[in-house]
């Protein structure tokens, strides 16, 4: 998913003389904007430094290292907000002794939405873009962002759900502990200013074992593997398209399975079956509850906690 708004966001860089060809560019990832950017700097003759979460799995530094990228890795932790906080002081550490890198900030720089205007173009084109209702994890919030305001500029009424995990300031979970949240990619323990809190209509939290659950279902039912963020916003969409048949509902698979084969897949029959599951209607934050809840956002601001400065 982010090769493509990598891809947008360092050519637009050079475009406008931001950065050069040979320049350093850095970022922190969990693993596919670590990719995404390994492949853009391969693509346009730029160095690439990657301080890298905990997630990132053998495979991945294997390709990184081969497409030339230099991957810091966070050592092991089951804590990820520990893990994001450790990248964002690594950062700064390496900016202060590089003061010439390019830190590409795909969490605050808008740049990470232009990639997505084709992406947004291929949906229209597909589905007529009429009572169209995306769904996607938020991480960064460029993905599901982007698509919902690109849509949106010709078809008003499409709607935008946004899916976190429990445990996330983005939407103001915080205070709901999820001591297995290891869904990679979506959700935060800081604020971050790519989310445009605004442009959502829905949310949906959900625990590692509903994702895990749609992730398994995903498989089973319609052969694609793909992972946990994926899972989450599968059992989003087929419910919410439950509600309202007459809508069409597509949602952002980020990643592909590989990396959850473990964690997730081999866990196939512990599965809850999805049937079984349905979110718990909540009209306030203090109302969240494990193992899925469901708000209407109604194009609310940001949370104070999480109002990026
Ligand atoms: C696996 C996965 N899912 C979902 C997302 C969320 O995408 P976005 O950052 O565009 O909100 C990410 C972002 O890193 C991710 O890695």
């Amino acid at each position: 998913m982010k090769v493509v708004s990598a891809m947008a966001a360092v050519r637009h860089l050079l475009d406008t003389g931001t950065v050069r060809r040979g320049d350093t560019l850095l970022d922190s990832s969990s693993g596919i904007y670590a990719y995404a950017l390994a492949l853009a700097c391969h693509r346009y003759g730029m160095r690439c430094h990657i301080v890298g979460s905990t997630t990132v799995d053998h495979t991945l530094r294997v390709q990184l290292a081969v497409l030339g990228a230099h991957l810091e890795q966070m050592g092991p932790s089951a804590d990820l907000k520990l893990d994001q906080k450790r990248r964002v002081a690594r950062i700064g550490e390496i900016l202060a002794e590089h003061p010439e890198y390019h830190w590409m900030r795909q969490y605050h720089d808008d740049i990470h939405y232009l990639g997505y205007r084709a992406i947004a173009e291929r949906v229209r084109t597909e589905t007529g873009a009429d009572r169209l209702t995306v769904v996607g994890g938020v991480g960064s919030g460029a993905s599901t962002g982007a698509l919902g305001r690109y849509l949106r500029e010709r078809a008003a009424d499409v709607e935008l759900v946004g899916v976190q995990p429990f445990g996330s300031v983005t939407f103001g979970s915080e205070h709901v502990a999820d001591p297995e949240i290891i869904i990679a990619g979506i959700g935060s323990s800081i604020p971050f200013a790519n989310v445009s809190h605004s442009l959502y209509d829905t949310i949906h939290w959900l625990s590692f074992d509903a994702a895990l659950a749609g992730s398994v279902d995903l498989l089973r039912r319609h052969a694609v593997f793909a992972g946990l963020s994926t899972g989450a916003a599968y059992l989003t969409a087929r419910w919410e398209q439950a509600q309202r048949p007459g809508r069409t509902v597509v949602f952002v698979a980020a990643d592909t399975g590989h990396r959850y084969a473990d964690s997730v897949f081999a866990r196939h029959r512990d599965a809850l079956p999805v049937d079984g599951l349905a979110p718990r209607q909540v009209s306030a934050l203090d109302e969240l509850a494990r193992p899925w809840s469901r708000m209407s956002w109604h194009r609310a601001p940001a949370p104070a906690a999480a109002r990026a400065r």
